[in-house]
């Protein structure tokens, strides 16, 4: 396939909120419409093209308990690479403490995310975030209806409700986007060397003691912003309130690039 650049024209109706969903509601999921259609070049603010939604615990300098959604996330073998904004509560934490808990919630858990949408434990809150609607919250676990449990590793607490908890060091530190002006700074990737995996038992394999059963495992996915449980329904999205244009560097109140970001 080639691709192709928009002329101005084009631009204008490709990138129409109110028109997309119309355009390419039934029509482009027919295999006839993907193999005849060219593609076309767009620019998008955001590149969230679904990746799970973690819970990430951690312990605030006070040393009360936060909790903060992302879903910035990857594992290889027993390491995982966290994706934040650089200035935000949770990576400080991380950084200072050397620990954390991914918590990952099912679709049945998506409430306690929504309930956690533009909250932050910064205070006072940056005014990037303040530009996004984000309020201070300093009991995110009682905001978000989650109890706290503590781990065995960590000093940090894990979320009882998420069917996966996992217990994590910090192992390193790499900044983002150093060669990017515009970026430089903003984002940061902690690397975490997981160090103890709890799981419910209605997703462990039959006759495996240390297997996860993914027929059983339905991970809540992000997904530009809204939130999937692995079928085609969605799932309610808080977060998909947020106009996707807010995250573009140099839009007005814009933050760096991530529902993310900071
Ligand atoms: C579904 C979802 C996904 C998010 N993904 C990220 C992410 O990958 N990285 C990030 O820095 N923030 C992400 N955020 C925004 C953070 O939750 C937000 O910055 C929050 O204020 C962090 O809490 P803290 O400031 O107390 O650390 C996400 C938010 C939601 C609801």
């Amino acid at each position: 396939m080639t691709s192709m650049l928009l002329t101005p024209d084009m631009h204008a109706t490709h990138n129409s909120d109110t028109h997309s969903h119309d355009m390419y509601s039934s029509d482009t999921h027919s295999s006839a419409a993907r193999d005849s259609a060219p593609h076309v070049q767009i620019d998008p603010a955001i590149l969230y093209f679904g990746t799970p939604v973690v819970l990430v615990s951690s312990r605030n300098a006070d040393g009360s308990a936060n909790l903060a959604p992302m879903s910035s996330a990857w594992w290889l073998g027993r390491s995982c690479m966290l994706g934040f904004g650089a200035r935000s509560a949770t990576p400080a934490n991380i950084q200072r403490t050397g620990q954390c808990v991914l918590n990952l919630p099912s679709a049945h858990e998506a409430s306690l995310v929504n309930r956690l949408v533009r909250t932050t434990a910064s205070d006072p809150v940056p005014p990037h975030k303040l530009a996004m609607g984000y309020e201070h919250e300093a009991d995110k676990f009682a905001r978000a209806g989650a109890t706290a449990v503590p781990s065995v590793h960590v000093d940090v607490p894990r979320v009882a409700e998420c069917p996966v908890q996992l217990e994590a060091e910090l192992e390193a530190v790499h900044p983002m986007a150093v060669r990017d002006p515009l970026r430089r700074g903003g984002l940061v990737a902690l690397e975490l060397r997981i160090v103890a995996v709890h799981v419910a038992p209605h997703i462990r394999m039959a006759g495996h003691a240390h297997r996860v059963e993914p027929d059983a495992w339905r991970p809540l996915i992000m997904s530009f912003q809204r939130l999937y449980g692995l079928s085609d329904v969605p799932v309610e999205s808080e977060l998909a309130r947020i106009p996707e244009e807010a995250y573009r560097r140099g839009a007005a109140g814009a933050v760096v690039a991530s529902p993310s970001a900071s």
